[in-house]
């Protein structure tokens, strides 16, 4: 096997999606504890935007500090190269947790075991089936009182429509969590509270439940409950199957306790067995496989003016295909021209360096001046576009002005800006050139506000619009498309790349619209 091929077959690029509270900060600082990539925990720093301070936007700068920081988290593990990609909880960055989903080959979903499975772990896993990437569960908190293991299951088998295989199971819960049995290597996890530094478990051989020693270990009680539980598993589940795993037919089920290090071991260790190695990507053109000899990456996430005196942006690639090498001429896709980077940058837990060459499956950071966009492609010279990197339908809208004529040319330039990071959508309104913002959380208008002043010197005002969704158009027929854009004149708008947008006011409106021009297709994301 040659280096590069070597190098990309050892790489596991995957995200850690949660409903906030359930434990993905802690769950991915265990992570690198045991990774080795952190010393202490507390290392990391949560990234979570509290409910109480929406309206501090110190809070909100702070939290953009860090996301920097914990956008890639990479550590040598075994020998395999691990590279977590972080995902904001709050739902209003929805947007920028899907399209981080785009860059990774698994996901890892972590459940709070008292609240079962929650709504915003409902829509992400949806993205996740959509593009068919393997998921593993673990169902968290296992020291606290919570739902029946087989009740569990069957939430996220019905509500996410993932068909499960326990791979660890549970003897007791909360006062009585007394360790959990490793189905997938046949062993015994004892718990012990207390473990927040990570000292190694102990584990217990077990590949015989049946042996009286499991009595006088959890006693006898629990040992006849956990021989009657496996037993059930293998009644009702199938046996695991990777296989199964990677085209999504089966996810795979641990439990065990973030904070009390318990169970995540197992959850490591069987991860770097089974998690898929870097997945081809669609482009429009073709598929490119990962082992290809030429690179190509696309921009999935960008941070822009993390420091207000120096205009930096930090565009983060995902290498699809080939070698990304320092100091190289790439082509700028969409810009058609070409590119090199002096500072590529890779992220691991607690510090950042420049890198001479990444892999595909890894993850850089790259300086800009505002030449990127998301969803923009790099190559070695083919003209290829990646394709999953939608806008989605927005559900929150405003109507800007300008709240300082003498500054006109700033506003128009940071609304650009902070669009092209995929912060919100700008369109246009046929009718009154109305300048309307989309949002899909309502906490991006005040970041939007407050980030015009303090890194463009803009002062944007809002006023309400009545609108329901913006969906993109399209029509196979120019004559019936003219029909529409002349009929509903009043709703007609253009996103910022010129794409035509129907605007609607209502979900009646939109019925209305859809049942009398049938040949028009109305679309929820910018993917046509
Ligand atoms: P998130 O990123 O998914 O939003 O969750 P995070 O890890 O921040 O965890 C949310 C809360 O749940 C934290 O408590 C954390 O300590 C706690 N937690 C995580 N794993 C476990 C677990 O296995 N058992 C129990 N009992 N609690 C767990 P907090 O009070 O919000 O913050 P902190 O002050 O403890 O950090």
């Amino acid at each position: 096997m040659s280096n590069q091929q070597s190098e990309i077959a050892r790489r596991r690029t995957f995200g850690i999606v949660a409903h906030p509270d359930a434990g993905k900060t802690t769950l991915t600082e265990k992570l690198l504890l045991f990774g080795g990539a952190i010393q202490v925990a507390g290392a990391v720093k949560s990234n979570k935007i509290k409910k109480s301070t929406t309206s501090d936007f110190m809070e909100i700068e702070r939290q953009r500090g860090i996301s920097v920081a914990t956008s890639v988290m990479a550590f040598d593990y075994e020998d395999k190269k691990i590279n977590i990609l972080d995902t904001p909880g709050h739902k209003d960055f929805a947007e920028d947790t899907y399209r981080t989903l785009t860059a990774v080959d698994s996901v890892i979903v972590v459940i709070d075991v008292a609240k079962g499975v929650e709504e915003q772990t409902e829509k992400l896993v949806e993205v996740c089936r959509m593009r068919k990437t393997p998921v593993i569960v673990f169902i968290n908190k296992m020291d606290r009182p919570g739902k029946e293991s087989f009740d569990l299951l069957d939430e996220v088998e019905q509500k996410l429509q993932l068909p499960c295989t326990p791979l660890s199971w549970p003897i007791g819960m909360g006062d009585r969590c007394q360790g959990v049995y490793n189905i997938f290597e046949q062993r015994l996890v004892l718990f012990r509270p207390d473990n927040k530094q990570g000292r190694p478990e102990e584990t217990i051989e077990f590949d015989n439940l049946e042996d009286p020693e499991l009595d006088k270990l959890v006693g006898e009680a629990a040992a006849m409950e956990l021989r009657a539980e496996v037993e059930m598993i293998s009644e009702v589940y199938p046996p695991f199957d990777r296989q199964e795993y990677l085209s999504q037919e089966t996810s795979p089920v641990f439990f065990g306790s973030a904070v009390n290090n318990f169970g995540v071991k197992e959850l490591l260790d069987c991860f770097v067995k089974i998690a898929p190695e870097p997945r081809p990507r669609p482009a429009e053109e073709r598929a490119v496989l990962p082992n290809e000899d030429k690179f190509s990456g696309f921009v999935f996430k960008i941070h822009a003016n993390m420091d207000p005196r120096h205009r930096d942006r930090i565009a983060f690639l995902r290498i699809c295909s080939g070698t990304f090498e320092r100091n190289t001429n790439y082509l700028h896709v969409r810009q058609g021209r070409k590119m090199k980077f002096a500072n590529p940058t890779s992220f691991m837990a607690d510090r950042k360096e420049v890198v001479d060459e990444a892999f595909a499956g890894d993850v850089v950071g790259l300086y800009d001046s505002g030449n990127f966009k998301i969803g923009d492609t790099l190559t070695e010279g083919e003209e290829l576009h990646f394709k999953g990197i939608p806008s989605f339908s927005p559900e929150q809208f405003r109507r800007v002005y300008n709240g300082d004529p003498l500054k006109s040319k700033q506003l128009a330039k940071g609304l650009d800006q902070l669009m092209d990071e995929g912060v919100a959508q700008l369109f246009t309104r046929e009718v009154d050139n109305a300048q309307i913002i989309g949002c899909v959380g309502a906490l991006q208008f005040d970041v939007i506000q407050y980030r015009l002043e303090h890194e463009y010197g803009a002062t944007v005002q809002y006023e309400p619009i009545n609108l329901h969704k913006a969906l993109w158009v399209t029509c196979p027929d120019e004559a019936a498309l003219q029909a529409f854009k002349d009929r509903r004149r009043q709703h007609i708008g253009y996103d910022k790349e010129g794409r035509l947008v129907y605007l609607a006011d209502s979900a009646w409106t939109l019925q209305m619209a859809q049942d009398n021009h049938p040949e028009v297709v109305f679309h929820a994301t910018s993917e046509l």
